[in-house]
């Protein structure tokens, strides 16, 4: 199917997202999800699309969590492939009872919470960029639970269950966040 094009999606999370953090966060998980699907030979239109769309219900959410993503879906359905709705349920699965089971699901949840570790890692640098950021430091911030406690680490280590190592899910999505550095503000 065409539907929406990588632009409208952008388009998309401006209609729907006032704040500019959370379009951020967006664009963050979207550029993960891009250098995912490039080095596991997948659909980076699908990729991108399902990190660009999955929050875009969060502002009208925030006071029925058990709402988020569902809406999201529906926003979206029929516009985007069926993947990319299932990933942007799955990633609330909590809630929404659909249960991950493919890589881009799996993907979807891994890149939001890296996503958030990584600008977390940050802004503790000195000079608050993306470009001091080193793979290692990212990889200790894993280990120091104390730091951005809300992150759940067991999210970021299921890239196991789309086939990616750790440390090359940490390496690939600080090095995808870096390229996007500017739209980021990092
Ligand atoms: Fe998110």
């Amino acid at each position: 199917m065409e539907g929406l094009t990588r632009e409208e999606a952008v388009e998309k999370v401006r209609e729907n997202v006032s704040d500019d953090k959370l379009r951020k966060h967006m664009y963050a998980v979207s550029d993960i999800m891009e250098g995912i699907a490039e080095e596991l030979d997948k659909d980076p239109e699908k990729w991108i699309k399902a990190g660009l769309l999955h929050d875009i219900d969060y502002e009208e959410t925030q006071d029925n969590h058990e709402k988020h993503g569902e809406i999201s879906a529906k926003k979206v359905e029929g516009k985007v492939s069926e993947d990319v709705v299932k990933a942007i349920r799955s990633h609330n699965h909590e809630h929404t009872g659909s249960e991950p089971s493919r890589d881009i699901d799996y993907g979807l949840i891994a890149a939001d919470a890296l996503s958030g570790l990584v600008v977390a890692t940050a802004l503790v640098m000195p000079n608050s960029t993306l470009e001091e950021v080193k793979v290692e430091s990212v990889m200790k911030k894993v280990d120091d639970s104390s730091f951005a406690k809300s992150i759940d680490r067991d999210r970021i280590k299921m890239c196991e269950e789309f086939g990616m190592e750790l440390e090359e899910f940490v390496s690939t999505g600080l090095e995808a966040m870096k390229e996007d550095a500017d739209r980021l503000g990092l």
